[in-house]
């Protein structure tokens, strides 16, 4: 190396910057830390049940008492929101999803025992028909199977005044339908809920990586997709149109969904507002990662922390995942 007669005449060699440890750290651009994880959580009724996810291995569908304990475990860990889906028993479900709104229901419960056992963690929760609908879509469904926006609202209302009563921090509107950020806000806002937060799930996109969620959920789509209300893979223009609207509407932080696929679509957001992006490191994303890992092909541990930075670096403030637990030792 220092053999001046192979020397090229290179004033400028980036490797320098990069010669130790220390240096690579000074000149880090971007950080993963803990808070910037919102780990997304199953729930199903009962004590003490940990129920493994056969397309998500290392996920559990956690009873509300053994999720506490998790939650706590992480929160001690830094991790400072969590993201709640509660699974339904089939006799809980209706073609009118009226236990979406139930005050007693899975959800409100768990909502109530997360904040009193853990105050000081942001909690989440969806508010989207597709866990309590027997058809599994996301909204009301009429006799030509039309997914309809606006008889859905008011269900959404319920759910998110359940939600809000019950103490959640923000509630995620995530069925891709229009004016759902709007009409939540205004209901918050008059039964004096100015405090809770929007996440709107701004491009949730009709991907193919939702498929071990709904397993999660023993959620089958009864007829069609979802293709009339999730956005095109195909776009980017939409989801920052999307994105507008929903800011416009009063959402405190914009959500794109999935998250490695759609790198573009969160940097070209990240130039368009300065409101918090959240990303969603969906359970597809999870699955493929896991399944190479336990084939022996990669490790997991170090693929997810550095996707994750990758989604900081293109300009992501929340990453919600199912990895936290696994990538946290690393930061
Ligand atoms: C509900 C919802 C879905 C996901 C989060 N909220 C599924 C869907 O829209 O079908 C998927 C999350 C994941 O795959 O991890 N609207």
């Amino acid at each position: 190396m220092n053999d001046s007669s192979l020397s090229l005449d290179l004033p400028i060699r980036l490797r320098r910057n990069r010669q130790s440890e220390a240096i690579r750290q000074m000149v880090q651009e971007t950080h993963l830390l803990p808070s910037h994880l919102c780990a997304c959580f199953f729930l199903v009724e009962g004590e003490n049940k940990k129920i493994p996810i056969h397309s998500m291995p290392g996920v559990f569908r956690f009873s509300i008492d053994l999720a506490i304990q998790e939650i706590e475990k992480m929160h001690r860990k830094g991790v400072r929101c969590v993201l709640l889906f509660p699974v339904l028993e089939n006799h809980l479900r209706s073609s009118s999803a009226e236990e979406a709104w139930n005050s007693d229901g899975l959800l409100a419960q768990a909502i109530r025992a997360i904040k009193k056992a853990v105050p000081s963690m942001c909690v989440m929760a969806d508010v989207a028909l597709d866990p309590f609908t027997s058809h599994g879509h996301d909204g009301l469904v009429n006799e030509k199977h039309q997914i309809m926006n606006d008889e859905t609202i008011e269900c959404l209302i319920r759910m998110a005044l359940m939600q809000a009563e019950a103490g959640i921090d923000f509630v995620a509107p995530s069925d891709m339908m229009d004016g759902r950020v709007g009409a939540i806000r205004k209901a918050l806002d008059e039964q004096g809920y100015h405090h809770v937060g929007i996440m709107a799930y701004s491009a949730k996109y009709a991907t193919s990586l939702y498929g071990p969620f709904r397993d999660a959920l023993n959620v089958n789509l009864a007829f069609g997709d979802k293709k009339t209300y999730q956005m095109n893979p195909a776009n980017v223009r939409e989801a920052l149109l999307e994105a507008k609207l929903d800011e416009e509407e009063g959402a405190d932080i914009l959500m794109i969904k999935p998250a490695l696929f759609y790198l573009d679509v969160i940097t070209k957001l990240r130039h368009q507002t300065n409101r918090p992006i959240a990303a969603y490191h969906v359970s597809g994303e999870y699955s493929m990662v896991m399944a190479a890992h336990l084939a022996g092909y990669l490790d997991a541990q170090k693929v997810f922390s550095e996707a994750f930075l990758s989604l900081r670096r293109a300009g992501v403030d929340l990453i919600f995942t199912y990895a936290a637990d696994l990538v946290l030792p690393l930061l």
